[in-house]
């Protein structure tokens, strides 16, 4: 753990008092995204998850704990295999925790003894493949988690239409999955879970498998999205760089079983872009988060 003053431990004052998170980020980096509230969105409060295999128990997610403001916008590293996925799971209501619980306001994800509360309803997701229905088109895609919800088929159309417009897509409404690239799949799949207006998007890895620039492009979109929406966010990526530009604290988790290992508060302005990668405060940043995660090379 170092002694840098981006850096805090999770018993830390800052993420148990949400308002002093706004309200650095408000003095120290100008405008915040938006006009977000101090209040605590989501509480993730000890949760835990062990696995029983044939193997024997995998122990994947020790005790997390840590709480994350409306319009916030967190991501999430860890060497690989460090539970990462499992603990967005448990968060977005897939995965039942062995211990703990989540908070979506005053309301528990976990409590009920059968599955996932309606709290989860405020959530939507997206995982790094796109996971589109090949057989339908672009906006029958997008729209269709309205239409699981019972959304007549002329109103979750023209919301589709509408997401296409916000993710990039106008044009390619009525095209298959196929026919668009990597990219552009991925703004699908975004689009998708942007159709429920949800409060708190869970991010697996979205832009993985992208090229380097395609990526830096979803970076920006993304930042403009949420700026738009006002969605809290919790991204789970690999890249540091990507981590330090979009978010207003990266949470960096130990090996497995995974622990919180430090938190790091990103007091940049916003909007950003690509060129504040190389000034010296984003490095410095990039630079001490790379030295808490256990096992990167030096
Ligand atoms: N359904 C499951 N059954 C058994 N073990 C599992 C299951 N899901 C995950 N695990 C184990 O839990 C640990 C954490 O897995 P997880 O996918 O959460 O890691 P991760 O940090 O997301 O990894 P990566 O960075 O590679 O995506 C791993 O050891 C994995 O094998
Ligand atoms: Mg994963």
């Amino acid at each position: 753990m170092t002694s840098e003053s981006t850096v805090r431990l999770v018993s830390d004052i800052d993420i148990d008092s949400p308002r002093s998170v706004t309200a650095t980020r408000e003095v120290k980096s100008g405008p915040a995204r938006h006009s977000a509230q101090p209040t605590a969105e989501l509480s993730i409060e000890a949760i835990a998850k062990s696995f029983e295999t044939t193997n024997g128990i995998v122990e994947a997610v020790a005790n997390i704990s840590f709480k994350v403001c409306s319009g916030e916008f967190i991501s999430v590293l860890g060497p690989s295999g460090c539970g990462k996925t499992t603990l967005l799971r448990m968060i977005g209501g897939l995965e039942r925790p062995t211990a703990g619980d989540v908070l979506v306001g005053p309301r528990s994800v976990w409590s009920a003894r059968q599955g996932a509360s309606d709290a989860v309803s405020e959530m939507a997701f997206a995982f790094q493949e796109p996971r589109l229905f090949p057989w339908f088109n672009i906006e029958d895609n997008i729209a269709l988690p309205l239409r699981i919800r019972g959304v007549q088929r002329a109103a979750r159309l023209e919301q589709a239409r509408e997401l296409c417009a916000l993710v990039g897509l106008t044009g390619f409404e009525h095209a298959r999955p196929r026919q668009l690239s990597g990219g552009m799949r991925q703004r699908a799949s975004l689009a998708r879970a942007l159709s429920v207006n949800p409060r708190i998007l869970l991010l697996d890895e979205p832009f993985g498998a992208l090229d380097a620039m395609t990526r830096d492009q979803m970076n920006l979109e993304l930042q403009r999205i949420c700026s738009t929406t006002g969605a809290t966010v919790i991204l789970i990526t690999h890249s540091i760089t990507e981590a330090v530009l979009l978010s207003d604290r990266v949470v960096v988790l130990s090996s497995r079983p995974s622990r919180v290992q430090s938190i790091h508060k990103i007091d940049l302005g916003r909007p950003r872009n690509i060129d504040l990668q190389s000034t010296v405060e984003f490095q410095g940043l990039v630079r001490r988060i790379r030295h808490d995660i256990a096992g990167y090379p030096a």
